[in-house]
Formats: structure tokens, sequence, C-alpha cells
């Protein structure tokens, strides 16, 4: 069995040997700047313990993994498109430092990729992993175009549970699908694999309620993305959709006007109304919320427990994760 911290050094260490065709430079050069500038490989370590936890890791599970982080990679580019975003990992987002047609372009490629380490699935498991993969994949692109759809809605229309469907779909089924895509490599049971992709799927949420509470009361030096870039693109957060049921309608007109004017003070006054009607403290008990079930699924894994540390080690992480 290894930590969170020794798979993580071991999956960096073979993934940053691949290596893109050097030609052409304008298309490949973008891909291999987003694989540079860091990130967590929070996914592709999830699918290494995820076949640890029943067995030893095979082969296949780092075929696996460089897929999906290949694929993240991709959703990345593309979504700071969409999201109009300067900075990722505190450096410059792929298309401001090449241009939007090289973004589309460079990510499009590596989504190549990603399916040609799919295919080097040597096992009697290929059809079903690619399956879970694309299942996941698909919720990706949903997901984001519900995020986007909500961008356009005003936000007292928002539901909280559309609000958390969306971002289970932009973003928890990854995280679920790379722990059960590891899980059936490792040769987890059927019964398993559910508890294990639902562990992965209420992790998601909650690490997705701490990406929303880091965007904006984050330290912009560690989380690498610019502080308040979801307050600025009036963005449905979980901060924002809170903060309009908590608060009183003087704050409440408040924030409409901020949305509707976006004045240059806009971050630091929706952060006062926002700090004023605790939603701080909201998002720190929502959180607890989902990774109270989280845990219970992981619980209900039929293995022993010591064999789970390594995956609550990641939760933890992910949870009180600065960046
Ligand atoms: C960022 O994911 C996108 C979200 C789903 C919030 P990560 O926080 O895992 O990004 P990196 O790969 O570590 O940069
Ligand atoms: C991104 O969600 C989800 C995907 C990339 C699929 P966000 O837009 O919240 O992610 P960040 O904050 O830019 O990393
Ligand atoms: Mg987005
Ligand atoms: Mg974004
Ligand atoms: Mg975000």
């Amino acid at each position: 069995m290894h930590s969170f911290k020794a798979l993580s050094a071991q999956f960096e260490e073979q993934f940053s040997k691949r290596q893109f065709p050097d030609h052409p430079a304008n298309l490949y050069d973008p891909a291999q700047y987003i694989l540079g500038i860091g990130g967590k490989r929070i996914r592709p370590v999830l699918c290494l313990l995820g076949n640890e936890l029943f067995d030893e890791i095979q082969p296949d599970a780092f075929h696996a993994a460089n897929a999906i982080e290949l694929f993240h990679n991709f959703t990345l580019i593309h979504d700071d498109i969409m999201d109009k975003a300067p900075l990722r990992r505190g450096m410059p987002t792929v298309h401001t430092k090449y241009s939007d047609s090289a973004a589309i372009l460079a990510g499009d490629v590596m989504l190549i990729h990603s399916y040609e380490y799919l295919n080097r699935i040597a096992g009697k498991y290929r059809t079903k992993i690619i399956n879970v993969f694309n299942k996941a994949a698909r919720e990706v692109c949903e997901g984001q175009q519900l995020d986007m759809d909500m961008e356009q809605t005003q936000p007292e229309r928002v539901k909280y549970e559309d609000y958390v469907n969306m971002i289970a779909l932009k973003t928890s089924v990854l995280l679920a699908a790379s722990l059960q895509m590891g899980a059936i490599t490792g040769g987890g049971s059927d019964g398993n694999q559910k508890h294990l992709y639902e562990f992965g799927k209420n992790v998601g949420i909650a690490f997705q309620i701490q990406d929303d509470y880091l965007d904006a009361f984050g330290d912009p030096k560690k989380f690498g993305k610019k502080q308040g870039g979801d307050i600025l693109i009036n963005k449905k957060t979980f901060l924002l959709l809170k903060a309009l049921e908590l608060c009183n309608p003087a704050q409440r007109q408040h924030l409409h006007q901020l949305m509707e004017t976006n004045p240059d003070n806009k971050v630091d006054e929706v952060l006062q109304v926002f700090h004023d009607c605790r939603v701080d403290e909201w998002a720190e008990k929502e959180k607890e919320r989902f990774s109270e079930i989280a845990y219970g699924h992981l619980e209900a894994i039929a293995v022993l427990s010591h064999r789970k540390e390594a995956l609550k080690e990641v939760a933890d992480f992910l949870l009180t994760r600065q960046h």
C-alpha cells in the first residue's frame, strides 16, 4: 500500500516522461505548456488508489490515469476560454498566452491522446473502463453546458438542487469515475465500485464548494487563479446562491446592483456582503455535510479499513486545500 504522496510522485515520474510530437510546434507547445505548469494530479492518483484499494497496481491503471489527466487538462483549457479566465495554476491561461484557436486545437489533440492511452489498456476490463470514462466525459460536457445556461439565469431562479446537480456533472463525476476505473483494474466487485464512485462523487461536490470558496476568499498566490474571478462574471456559485438566500432585502438589492453595474470595487463589495451574511461559515458546514455522506460510502466498501487510509488522506487534503 502506498500513501497519497508516494503515488503522486510515482505518477508524476512516468507522466513527465511522455511526450507530444515536436511538429507542429504551434499545436503541441500549448498542450505541453498546460501540463508543465503544475496541477495537483488528483484524478490520476485517485485512479491508482482505487486500484490499490483492492489489489496491486496494474499497468492498465497507469494507462487509465494518463488518459484521465490528459482529459482533465483538455477540459481546463476549454473551460478557461469559456470562463474568460486569465490565470491557471498561477500562470497565464493557454488562450491568453497563445490564442483562442490554438487553445481549442491543443485541447482537441489532448483529448485524442487521452483516447490513445485508453486504447493501450490490454486487460479484460478495457471496454468496461472505456464505458465508465465515456459516461463521465459526456457528463462533464453536460455540466459545463448547464453551468453556462445558469450564467444566463437570474440567480433567484436557480434551485439549489439544480446547482448541486450541475457541479456534480461538471466536476464530481470525473473524480468518481477516476476511482471507479482504478477499482475496475484492481478487480473490485460491482458493489464496491458503486460505493467508491459515490464516495468520489460526494467528495467532488465538497471539492467544488472549496473551489468556489477559494475563488472568493482564497489567497490568489496559493490558489493560482484570479481572485474573485467568479464574482466578476456573476458566476452562480454556492456562495452567491446562499448569500442571496441568507441576506436581508438591502443586502440583496446591493448584490443585484453590483452584478448589474460591475463597478471597479465589485469584488471587495461582494465579498463584504458574503462575510456579512456568513456564507463562508455556511460553506464550511456544507462541505462537512457532503464529506459525511462520502465517508459513509467509504465505510461501506468491503475491504479491511487500513486499506482505506490513503483515500481518507486525499479526501482531507482536497477539502482543506488552499490551491
Ligand atoms: C480544477 O481542478 C477544476 C475544477 C473542477 C474545480 P483542480 O483543482 O484539480 O485543478 P489542477 O489540475 O490541480 O490544476
Ligand atoms: C471547471 O469548473 C470544471 C471543468 C473544467 C470541467 P470551474 O470553471 O469552476 O473550474 P476553475 O475554477 O476554472 O478551475
Ligand atoms: Mg467553468
Ligand atoms: Mg473555470
Ligand atoms: Mg472555480
